[in-house]
């Protein structure tokens, strides 16, 4: 099973899979990381994992549909199953999406539909709910709006800061992302309209 991990940033979600994959020797590999900030933190971690990587600015090109496209032909080149966003900081268009619909999945710090776009752990934390958490869902046209495979909760409490906020999610952030991927690999996943049936492992 081929996946294409695409990140902007640090790259711990990148680091989580790539980890997990390889712990628990899963027939899943990832082929290639596509990054839209050359000087990412993420891409010191795939070049050490021996990933390729493709690296692109975004301003080299006329229009989003131009690096999209140049995208599209490395996923088929590499027969991609998988488009695993983990923190791309990018809206995708329909370019990726017309191809890649039901087959490209996102994470949130969020239980969506809560807290769409960029700085979702501040927006929850500012606006003082006690209960906030991680959305992972299929790519849509919209941002953040796709449908949800799984949501996991996560309590803030009166005492946390936003570090420690951030710490608490990103820990399960990094535990269900790569289960997820595992369930779509083993053909678990089933996507009926918005909705999303897990079957039971075989
Ligand atoms: C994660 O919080 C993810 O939910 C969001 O961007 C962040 C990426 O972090 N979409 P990292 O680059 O994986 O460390």
């Amino acid at each position: 099973f081929r996946i294409a991990v695409f990140a902007s940033g640090s790259g711990s979600n990148f680091q989580a899979i790539f980890d997990h994959i390889n712990q628990q020797k899963l027939d899943i590999h990832i082929e290639l990381l596509v990054c839209d900030r050359p000087g990412a933190k993420v891409i010191e971690r795939a070049e050490k994992a021996g990933i390729p990587v493709f690296a692109f600015c975004p301003k080299d090109y006329p229009s989003r549909e131009g690096y999209e496209q140049e995208i599209v032909n490395k996923l088929q080149e590499k027969q991609i199953n998988l488009i695993v966003l983990a923190g791309y900081m990018r809206l995708v268009t329909d370019t990726l999406v017309k191809s890649y619909y039901g087959k490209m999945i996102n994470i949130h710090p969020s239980l969506l539909p809560s807290f769409t776009g960029l700085d979702a752990i501040g927006q929850a934390f500012e606006y003082g709910v006690k209960v906030t958490g991680v959305t992972v869902h299929f790519v849509d046209n919209g941002m953040d709006t796709g449908p949800i495979i799984k949501q996991e909760p996560v309590n803030i409490h009166e005492t946390d800061t936003i570090e420690e906020l951030e710490q608490n999610i990103h820990k399960v952030e990094h535990r269900i992302y790569p289960e997820v991927i595992d369930w779509i690999a083993g053909g678990r996943v089933k996507l009926e309209g918005r909705k999303v049936r897990l079957t039971p492992k075989k």
